[in-house]
């Protein structure tokens, strides 16, 4: 079966269209200092503390039965959310006075499966935020081991959800996806709806949003090997050509768009995320058009995984 975060993901870059950028932004981010990444780090552990309590508040041990769910996994999910309050008290505690504090948030969850595919989303970008924002860390040799700890948890929750909750496979491919500040922005901000005025201003911006359909309408999911219908605002650099780059592990595959269509390579699996840019050799800050999309493509415990 094909299961897809395109759920999760379309409700809300639907939602997010609407909405200004609601984390103010510094205006020149060419270097990134570790209090930075660290309060941006924060701001995603707020998001997360606040989606876990919310949902847990919302839906209680019968309606976690009713859902088809053993009464261990909302267990575990109350497990989850103890540590994310865990690592928001951390890094208000190692940022003092420098904290940033929690935002107003709109998580598109209706029911406890909804919840779940959304909770996998955000551990697995949460995750890849931490893998990419490391680098900034490394003169301050305390932060970064305990980026590194809280790291390792995000992929277990992750994965946790994944396979013991949804079913399916555990993980992706033989890396996880490392995902840079704009990136992991862009997926951010469409469930924040407003922040303090006194946070301070974060060093990222959210790209234009792309929508990745399948073409053919029979089919509710986009697919590997199969053709996708690509939405998106390109006005700065029409009439050059684009191109749709999948970041997956530490590889990337780029595709040709072609009347905005492409075709999604066969071989990918799990989760990857689609961009769309103006180089078919480098994805950065410069070559991003649009995205990135969120896309899960499932697959059994009987094929290989690379
Ligand atoms: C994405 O495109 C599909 C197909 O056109 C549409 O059903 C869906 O609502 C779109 N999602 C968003 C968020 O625009
Ligand atoms: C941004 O800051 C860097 C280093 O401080 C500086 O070299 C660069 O000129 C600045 N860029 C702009 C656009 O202000
Ligand atoms: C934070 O507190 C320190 C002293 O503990 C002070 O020097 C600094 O200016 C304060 N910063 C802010 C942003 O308030
Ligand atoms: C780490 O410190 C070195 C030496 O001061 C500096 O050149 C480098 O830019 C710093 N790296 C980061 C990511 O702050
Ligand atoms: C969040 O919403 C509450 C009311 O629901 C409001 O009082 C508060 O000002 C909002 N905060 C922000 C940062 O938008
Ligand atoms: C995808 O795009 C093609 C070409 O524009 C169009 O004919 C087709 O109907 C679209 N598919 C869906 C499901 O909207
Ligand atoms: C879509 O499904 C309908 C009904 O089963 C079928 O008639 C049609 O040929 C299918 N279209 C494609 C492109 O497969
Ligand atoms: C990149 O993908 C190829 C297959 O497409 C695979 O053989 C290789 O191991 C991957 N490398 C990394 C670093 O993920
Ligand atoms: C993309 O199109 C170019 C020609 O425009 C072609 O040379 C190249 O092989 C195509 N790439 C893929 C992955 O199909
Ligand atoms: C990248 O684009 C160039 C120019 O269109 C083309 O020659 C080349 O084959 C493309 N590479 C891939 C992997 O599609």
């Amino acid at each position: 079966m094909k299961f897809s975060l395109q759920v999760a993901a379309r409700l809300v870059l639907g939602t997010g269209l609407a909405l200004a950028t609601p984390i103010k932004r510094v205006a020149n981010s060419s270097s990134i200092s570790s209090t930075q990444i660290l309060q941006f780090a924060l701001t995603l552990e707020h998001l997360e503390n606040t989606f876990y309590t919310e949902a847990l508040a919302k839906f209680d041990e019968p309606a976690f039965e009713k859902a088809g769910y053993a009464p261990w996994v909302r267990g575990r999910f109350e497990e989850i959310a103890e540590h994310e309050a865990s690592h928001v008290a951390l890094l208000t505690q190692t940022l003092g006075n420098n904290s940033v504090a929690p935002c107003n948030y709109s998580f598109p969850f209706s029911d406890p499966k909804s919840f779940a595919t959304l909770s996998n989303m955000l551990e697995s970008v949460g995750n890849g935020a931490y893998i990419a924002g490391s680098q900034y860390l490394v003169n301050d040799t305390a932060s970064l081991r305990a980026a590194g700890a809280i790291l390792s948890m995000e992929a277990r929750h992750a994965s946790w959800v994944k396979s013991s909750v949804l079913l399916s496979q555990p993980w992706s491919s033989s890396y996880d996806t490392p995902l840079d500040g704009n990136l992991v922005y862009s997926l951010a901000s469409t469930f924040i709806i407003q922040c303090p005025a006194s946070n301070p201003p974060l060093p990222f911006k959210p790209f234009p949003s792309l929508n990745v359909s399948a073409a053919d309408a029979n089919d509710s999911m986009p697919m590997p090997g199969q053709t996708v219908n690509l939405t998106y605002v390109h006005s700065t650099i029409s009439g050059n050509r684009q191109y749709l780059a999948f970041l997956h592990g530490l590889n990337t595959t780029f595709t040709n768009i072609t009347n905005y269509q492409a075709i999604i390579p066969p071989e990918l699996q799990g989760l990857v995320f689609a961009v769309v840019t103006s180089d078919n050799t480098t994805v950065s800050d410069s070559t991003i058009v649009a995205g990135p999309a969120p896309l899960t493509f499932d697959f059994d415990a009987n094929v290989p995984n690379y």
